[in-house]
């Protein structure tokens, strides 16, 4: 019913040769996939946008931003706007990446905004949510990721412009992954908040991504989780053969 989403999060990585190596090989493997669905985005740095639209035309793969204002446009040096995504080709803008929570500061408040803009010009969010690790220990996990929907998602947001990234802080770049049944637990209950917004239709309807150190090793046992419809790639989507077999594992 939920088309498996991979979406591979480039972060601050490739120049324009680089990528262009890079996602001539991810379009090649994708051509020789075994039929069925899957949707495919990579999500490059800003300065690569209008490149790799022209890179991958054509093929199936989507493209996505890493990061946008919630202004269309304004005196805001160094921002981009949704509305410009929207002229390179973007389908989808990743936000709320703990990256932008943490090392930039950004809050519910600012990503509730930032959402807004997105899917109100017809984009599709990716929203990022998840705890650190001392918030795990705690026993808080629950409670951050709740705060982390409440305080930015609302019934007014298109759920079909939606999809839900849970990447766990002290998983992500660290090797360490959430156990398929310590994601799935997170998963879930994500899915019951979006009910608690929505109602079971929707809820059903929106895919919940897994980031955090997925691996082609690790990618099969976290995708079967009924409420794991895609993964969140970070490292490993910068080489082609393992973002490749991660999308494949989608097919086991
Ligand atoms: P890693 O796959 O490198 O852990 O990164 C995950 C991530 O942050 C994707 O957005």
């Amino acid at each position: 019913m939920r088309t498996p989403l991979i979406a591979g999060n480039w972060k601050m990585h490739k120049t324009l040769p680089e990528a262009r190596e890079l996602v001539g090989a991810i379009r090649t493997g994708i051509e020789q996939l075994p039929d069925g669905r899957v949707d495919v985005v990579i999500c490059p740095p800003y300065q690569l946008l209008f490149p790799m639209a022209k890179a991958i035309a054509g093929s199936r793969i989507m493209m996505g931003a890493q990061n946008a204002h919630f202004e269309s446009q304004g005196a805001f040096t160094g921002e981009v706007s949704v509305p410009m995504l929207k002229d390179t080709g973007c389908t989808h803008v990743i936000i709320g990446h703990s990256e932008r929570r943490q090392l930039f500061g950004e809050d519910n408040a600012l990503l509730a905004k930032k959402v807004r803009a997105v899917v109100n010009a017809g984009l599709t969010a990716i929203y990022c949510v998840g705890e650190t690790l001392e918030e795990r220990e705690r026993n808080e996990t629950q409670q951050v990721v709740d705060r982390q929907i409440r305080e930015v998602l609302a019934r007014e947001i298109a759920p079909e412009r939606l999809v839900i990234a849970y990447e766990p802080v002290w998983a992500i770049g660290t090797g360490r992954t959430a156990t398929p049944s310590q994601a799935q637990e997170v998963h879930a209950f994500v899915r019951g908040k979006l009910q608690g917004i929505y109602d079971q239709r929707a809820a059903d309807s929106v895919r919940i991504l897994y980031g955090g150190s997925v691996k082609p090793g690790n990618a099969g046992e976290l995708l079967a989780q009924p409420d794991i419809d895609g993964a969140l790639v970070g490292g490993a989507c910068l080489v082609a053969a393992d973002f490749l077999a991660i999308i494949r594992a989608v097919f086991h």
